[in-house]
Formats: C-alpha cells, sequence, structure tokens
C-alpha cells in the first residue's frame, strides 16, 4: 500500500508542514511524525450503485490482483464499518446502547493502521505488521495473505458490560456482524472483492497485533481489487 499512501501524506505533508524536504513515507508515518492522528480523504456518503444491486452482487471472493488499496478507497471500508454519520456521534453500523465496544484496524505489508471515528482520522500502531503470520493464525488460509489489506474487527467487551453485564459478549458479536456486512457491501459497492474470515485463533492474532488487554480479535475481513 505504500504507493498509494505516500501520494496521499505527500499533499497531507505539505499543508500540515508547509514544507515537503523529507516527506514521510506513509501516512502512518506522517501521523507518528506529528504525533497525531491524520485525517482521511472525505467519505463517500452517496454512492454509486443502488442497494439492491450491491445486495445482489455481494459473494464471497478469496482471488486479489496484486496491487494495492489507495488511501481514499481503505478510508471508505473504515468509514462503511464504523464512521460517524451525526453530530452525536452515532455510525454506520448499529450499537447496543450506543457503546460502541468495536474497534477497526487494516493491516498491509507495510502498515498497521487503525481507525478513528471521530473525525475520520487513522492513526499509526506499527510497520510491516506479517500478512503471512495472519494467514498461519488463520489455520493457514493462504488466500489472507494474498489480498493488499486485511481489515480486523476487534471488540472490547468491558464498555459493553458497563451496561449489559452478562450479555455483553453476545452483544459485541452481533455488532461485529453489523460492521462486517457494512464492509463487504460497500467493497462490493466499489468493485473490490471481500471475504469475511472467522476461522482463526483469536488469542494468537491479539498477540500478534500487541493489542491491549481486553481486546479480542472478532473477525478478518481480507479486501482488494478481483484477481
Ligand atoms: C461467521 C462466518 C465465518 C466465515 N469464516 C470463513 C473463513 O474462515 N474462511 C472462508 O474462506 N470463508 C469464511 N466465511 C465465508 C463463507 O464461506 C461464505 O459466506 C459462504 O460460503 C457463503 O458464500 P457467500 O458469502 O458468497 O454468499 C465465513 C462466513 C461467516 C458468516
Amino acid at each position: 500500500m505504500t504507493r498509494g499512501w505516500t501520494a496521499f501524506v505527500l499533499s497531507v505533508a505539505l499543508a500540515v508542514a508547509g514544507c515537503a524536504s523529507s516527506a514521510p513515507t506513509s501516512v502512518l508515518q506522517q501521523a507518528e511524525r506529528f504525533g497525531t492522528a491524520t485525517a482521511l480523504p472525505p467519505a463517500d456518503t452517496a454512492g454509486s450503485k443502488l442497494l439492491g444491486t450491491v445486495l445482489a452482487e455481494r459473494r464471497s471472493l478469496r482471488e486479489f490482483a496484486n496491487e494495492e488499496l489507495p488511501p481514499d478507497v481503505i478510508g471508505q471500508l473504515f468509514w462503511a464499518g464504523q464512521g460517524e454519520t451525526d453530530a452525536a456521534g452515532h455510525r454506520t453500523a448499529p450499537s447496543a446502547g450506543a457503546l460502541y465496544p468495536l474497534e477497526l484496524y487494516a493491516l498491509t505489508a507495510d502498515d498497521f493502521a487503525h481507525y478513528l471515528p471521530e473525525g475520520h482520522r487513522v492513526e499509526r500502531r506499527g510497520d510491516s505488521t506479517s500478512l503471512q503470520g495472519l494467514a498461519d493464525l488463520a489455520f493457514g488460509q493462504e488466500f489472507v495473505s494474498s489480498a493488499p489489506v486485511v481489515l480486523v474487527i476487534t471488540g472490547v467487551q468491558a464498555r459493553t458490560e458497563a451496561k449489559y453485564a452478562a450479555v455483553a459478549g453476545d452483544l459485541m458479536n452481533r455488532e461485529a456482524g453489523h460492521v462486517a456486512q457494512n464492509i463487504l457491501l460497500q467493497a462490493t459497492a466499489l468493485d473490490l472483492v471481500a471475504v469475511p474470515v472467522g476461522g482463526f485463533d483469536p488469542a494468537a492474532i491479539a498477540r500478534l497485533l500487541a493489542l491491549g488487554p481486553g481486546e479480542e480479535v472478532l473477525y478478518l475481513i481480507p479486501v482488494g481489487r478481483p484477481g
């Protein structure tokens, strides 16, 4: 994903820093350099395909072109999953009690990015996370490592437990389904291919991604252009 992010970050770096003497190589490195999260390009809230068409076209597909996805496309997928849609902070997907226990990440060969719904921003979480490592922990489902980006949905159950106690885990898992479907439909609307992956070792992937205590991996969604 480096070239796409690089083009994006050059414009952001110029705007933010006022000079281009040593442009960082990705939007995430730029975010780290300025010690702040970086705004993504505005989401497309209209779309060009009718919902019925998108529903009819959605399919789980696992063959990806060897082509990076640009930042605006990854940003649009983030927005579809968890973007804010009103001033009160409600999001594209429903959430029990509006407690929003879910987090969204994007992994590529180069970057590990965390989506911040407030302000439609992204923050850097690390460099080159191994997509092959992710595929290995998905019980060897090799197509996971051949996608240019894998979206990861995680959940922090404690946020929902505060109000819903014993049923919080069930509610959180249902919410992950809403978010995944939003992302899958958005991918379809953008003529991308994607597949929801539930077959993996969640504890091992949480360690691979160095997630905090209490944050569980709920779903992987490899996405790319059709192969
Ligand atoms: C909860 C869940 C977990 C899934 N896990 C995997 C998986 O680990 N690997 C995979 O290749 N497909 C996975 N899938 C995709 C299904 O195989 C796919 O949805 C099914 O074959 C129906 O095809 P369709 O999605 O194209 O309608 C999963 C789907 C769901 C809903």
